[in-house]
């Protein structure tokens, strides 16, 4: 992918292709320095990798939620209208990227601790969207929840996921078309985890189902 990536950058640039993202981040400037060829093809690698593992996780997960919540799916079912309001709750529920890290820039008090510049943190995304302070019920899973100020993408600040927008189509769809086709969903088998304490998802997750009509057969 990578070679994949560079190469198509070499090839934009010298066919001087005008719009496309790849001359976009050519023509871009940072603290009024040009991005290196590296730096383009990481930023796609970036691209690749934070859009893939993260929606297609959180379908998984998100379907396996369901799955556990039976009331909930039944209601999908019936009122397809409440997909959107549902993804929300399976993006606070599952927060699959359970973590990342910083490295504090300067000292500061948080929470009652002293954090010291340069020391390393990590922030649990996963435990963010289920903060009792935050949420009632937070153990709860409740798709009529109102906007639940979840931690999914991020603590908001300036690393805020770039694929929010993207992902929560991506999974809106993703629902509704998965719910359309396939009538009376159940789980036949016991899911497997991938064996990480950094990304929640799924190696395996077995259901059956009716399959409704293939569209315009
Ligand atoms: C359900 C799906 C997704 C989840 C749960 C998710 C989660 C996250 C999280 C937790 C961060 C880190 C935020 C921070 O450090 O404060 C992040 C950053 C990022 N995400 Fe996503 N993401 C998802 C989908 C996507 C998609 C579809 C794309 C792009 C196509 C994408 C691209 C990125 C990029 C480029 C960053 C880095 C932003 C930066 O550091 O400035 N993500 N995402």
């Amino acid at each position: 992918m990578g070679a994949y990536l560079a190469q198509q950058v070499i090839a934009q640039s010298e066919a001087a292709v005008e719009d496309s993202l790849v001359m976009r981040l050519r023509r871009a400037e940072v603290d009024g320095e040009e991005l290196t060829d590296l730096e383009i093809v990481m930023f796609f690698g970036l691209l690749t990798f934070a859009g893939n593992d993260t929606t297609r996780n959180t379908a998984a997960t998100g379907l396996r939620t369901l799955l556990e919540h039976p009331e909930a799916l039944r209601e999908l079912y019936e009122e397809p209208a409440l997909i959107p309001g549902a993804i929300e709750e399976i993006l606070r529920w599952t927060s699959v990227v359970q973590w990342f890290a910083r490295t504090a820039t300067r000292d500061v008090e948080l929470g009652g601790r002293q954090i010291r510049a340069g020391d390393k943190l990590v922030m649990w995304y996963g435990s963010g969207s289920r903060d009792e302070a935050v949420f009632d019920d937070a153990a709860t899973f409740d798709i009529h929840r109102p906007k639940p100020d979840h931690m999914a993408f991020g603590d908001g600040g300036r690393h805020f996921c770039l694929g929010a927008s993207l992902a929560r189509l991506e999974l809106r769809v993703i629902f509704e078309e998965v719910l359309d086709r396939m009538k009376d969903l159940r789980s036949d088998g016991a899911a497997e985890l991938v064996p990480s304490h950094w990304a929640y998802g799924l190696s395996k997750l077995p259901v059956a189902f009716t399959p409704g009509p293939r569209r315009g057969a």
